[in-house]
């Protein structure tokens, strides 16, 4: 094998999100890929993502991958639905290594579990107003329903630890009434903070709702992503940090959350100035 290839394997994977959303991405791909290196970031500073303009995330998330280049990364993962949604389209064309996003993952998975091809998304204002999701299920099962909601409050609660709170309860039951009248059989939980709330949700949609993580999914595609383009870390070479995250803002309560989620200890979480 060529010698820049060979070397490239052992290089780290970039993970970006808006901010602590993302870890449920980085937990799956440390769950599933456990030779992965990964250089996360986190834009703390700048979260929520969902309710802003498709040409600021579009931004954001070029100055986010120019970092993520700059440190050597072998693969981007863009961990943040809403960012998936407005800026990979637009971004990829730029770009030299792999990315991927999480959107396309979920609705495939979504597209072919469906039995009576009713299907709902869950996500930010963004995700849902985008119709990405609707987009990229078609592509899989053009005749499949697809009904978006919005669930903007998840965010806030799940960043305040409240996953199993009575005030959170009510904030999902509320949202997914819904989908009462409309017989899914399939719901994806389109915003990376959504899987950990998923033990609330399928009490709330019941046994015969299929939940769909985009977040397990993502780290399946990525291993195939990393096969075909042989980029595999076969885990020989060691002494390097496994794991690094970076934020713009606020390290200490990003890394307490990160330490309540991931299956590892992370000591630090280093501040950079992204926009610079
Ligand atoms: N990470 C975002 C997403 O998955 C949710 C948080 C935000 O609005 O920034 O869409």
């Amino acid at each position: 094998m060529d010698q820049s290839v060979e070397n490239k394997k052992y290089a780290p994977i970039g993970v970006f999100d808006s901010g602590v959303g993302g870890l449920t991405v980085a937990r799956e791909i440390m769950r599933q890929l456990p030779q992965e290196r990964i250089i996360y970031f986190g834009d703390t500073a700048r979260v929520p993502y969902g309710s802003k303009s498709k040409e600021t995330i579009i931004r954001y998330s070029r100055q986010i991958i120019h970092f993520l280049e700059s440190k050597g990364v072998k693969a981007i993962v863009v961990a943040c639905n809403t960012a998936s949604a407005f800026a990979l389209e637009e971004i990829r064309p730029e770009m030299k290594m792999p990315i991927i996003g999480v959107v396309k993952p979920g609705a495939r998975v979504a597209a072919q579990i469906t039995k009576n091809g009713r299907i709902g998304v869950i996500g930010t204002e963004g995700t849902v107003g985008s119709r990405i999701y609707t987009e990229m299920i078609h592509r899989h099962n053009p005749e499949a329903v697809v009904e978006g909601k919005a669930c903007p409050l998840f965010v806030p609660l799940v960043e305040e630890g409240w996953l199993k709170d009575p005030v959170t309860i009510e904030v999902a039951k509320r949202y997914l009434s819904s989908f009462q009248e409309s017989d899914i059989d399939t719901l994806i939980l389109g915003c990376t903070h959504y899987p950990l709330l998923r033990s609330m949700i399928h009490e709330i949609m019941g046994e015969q709702v299929n939940l769909v993580n985009p977040a397990y999914e993502t780290a399946q595609g990525l291993k195939r992503l990393l096969e075909q383009r042989q980029l595999v870390n076969d885990g020989r070479e060691t002494g390097r940090p496994m794991y690094q995250f970076y934020v713009s803002d606020a390290a200490e309560k990003f890394k307490n959350f990160a330490n309540s989620i991931l299956p590892c200890e992370i000591e630090k979480a280093r501040l950079i100035h992204i926009e610079e």
